[in-house]
């Protein structure tokens, strides 16, 4: 194999199996590889490569790439790894089906290990996403991480999943433990929110919402005494059972009293005796238990899609949503249930990373990364004005979320 031109060598080896090569992956090795190396293509047999993932924004890149000479792959079964001063696999799901297999790969693995360890010391292969081979020290770390930041997103749970996977007995022992691991104090930061919007509206006439109100009914025990009906809704029908259970007086259902005591005593200014009483009163408030989804339209059972005084929401759009188009799409679609003049009270996470989760006895949920800005600009774009905002830190071994925010906003 001869040189062309100054730059070294760099063999980059595809899969031709019909399972094929990852545009994107291709596209990302190539065009950062080349700018220092002069390439040369290789499949098993020479056979052209099938890209799988193409989109609109690949597609022009492919169609010219494939115009070039350099687009015909060179017989992997030729090439002498001796020649090329670097090996690069791009993520291929159809490797598992010829490369993984191949002598030929074998032998330019053995090369690279043998002969450019003393040179470089530098050999990586990426075989399939969930497949590393032939790090050195150096590179270990690196691999090791990605290998990890790919499989934890992949094995977040996230969309229907959700619906088998979260289990309101597990999510219970977060409020047992009141969320101690993420903030300490969480619940009654939002409850001390819920109590300071609440009582400042005086009418004993309100309807009020509270989207995903998942197995709790805590956004209820300020709501009750200045709401004439509160719907309650969650996606997961469990979480919706643990509610009935709790409205109907059963006494296996969670006990929320420790919270009733922390809003009636400690910021109602009330007695424990009253505690029982906003029992019964929640129970007789609360009109329905409906499912919803903030991804689809109509977002909640067509019975109750309608606009309510107050709506609040905590700690659920960045659970149901994986990206910014979604985020956006949900909180338009939570505005439409609110009240021209309604208030709007959202509780969500500040992250620093666009895919984060939260654990609920050791399953991984996922949950949207969004910054106090876009969070407040979001509600704003969806019709809401008057935006007040509240948060607390997170704990701070949880490097990838910054707070827990409380915002409220009135609908224009
Ligand atoms: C972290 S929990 C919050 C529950 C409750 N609001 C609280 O503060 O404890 C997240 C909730 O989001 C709900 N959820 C997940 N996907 C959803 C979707 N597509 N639409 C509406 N709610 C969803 C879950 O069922 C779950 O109850």
């Amino acid at each position: 194999m001869a040189y062309r031109g100054e730059k070294p060598a760099c063999l980059l080896v595809c899969s031709s199996h019909p399972k094929g090569v990852s545009a994107q992956s291709f596209i990302h090795a190539f065009t950062l590889t080349s700018s220092t190396f002069n390439i040369y293509l290789a499949t098993p047999d020479g056979k052209t490569i099938d890209f799988v993932d193409v989109n609109e924004g690949n597609r022009q890149w492919l169609a010219e790439f494939k115009s070039k000479p350099i687009s015909k792959p060179h017989l992997l079964e030729n090439m002498d790894g001796t020649q090329f001063l670097a090996l690069v696999i791009p993520s291929c799901p159809g490797a598992l089906y010829d490369l993984a297999s191949s002598p030929f790969m074998a032998g330019i693995l053995k090369t690279f290990m043998a002969e450019k360890s003393s040179k470089w010391g530098e050999v990586h292969v990426v075989v399939d996403s969930h497949v590393v081979t032939g790090q050195n020290e150096q590179s270990t770390l690196t691999a090791v991480q990605n290998l990890i930041l790919i499989s934890n997103a992949s094995a977040l749970i996230a969309g229907e999943d959700i619906h088998a996977q979260f289990d309101p007995e597990e999510y219970f022992g977060m409020y047992r433990q009141g969320f101690s691991a993420y903030a300490p104090g969480l619940p009654e930061f939002f409850l001390k929110q819920f109590h300071t919007a609440f009582s400042s509206l005086s009418s004993g006439s309100l309807s009020v919402l509270d989207y995903g109100s998942g197995p709790s009914i805590l956004g209820a025990i300020s709501a009750a005494p200045v709401a004439k009906e509160i719907v309650l809704s969650d996606f997961v029908e469990n979480n919706r059972i643990a509610v009935e259970k709790w409205l109907a007086g059963d006494s296996k259902a969670f006990d929320w009293t420790s919270y009733f005591k922390y809003v009636i005593n400690d910021l109602e200014g009330l007695g424990s005796e009253k505690v029982k009483e906003r029992e019964e009163l929640i129970r007789n408030k609360v009109k329905a238990v409906v499912a919803c989804d903030v991804n689809k339209h109509p977002p909640i059972e067509e019975e109750y899609c309608r606009e309510y005084d107050v709506v609040m929401c905590c700690l659920v759009l960045q659970c149901a949503t994986q990206s910014k188009a979604e985020f956006e799409a949900g909180m338009k679609r939570l505005a439409t249930l609110v009240k021209p003049g309604g208030l709007f009270l959202f509780v969500g996470v500040i992250r620093t990373a666009e895919v984060g989760f939260y654990v609920v006895a050791n399953k991984r949920f996922r949950s949207y990364g969004v910054s106090h800005e876009m969070a407040k600009e979001t509600m704003e774009k969806a019709g809401f004005s008057d935006i007040k905002q509240e948060s607390i830190p997170a704990k701070n071994d949880d490097k990838s979320v910054q707070a827990y925010f409380f915002m409220q906003g009135k609908k224009m």
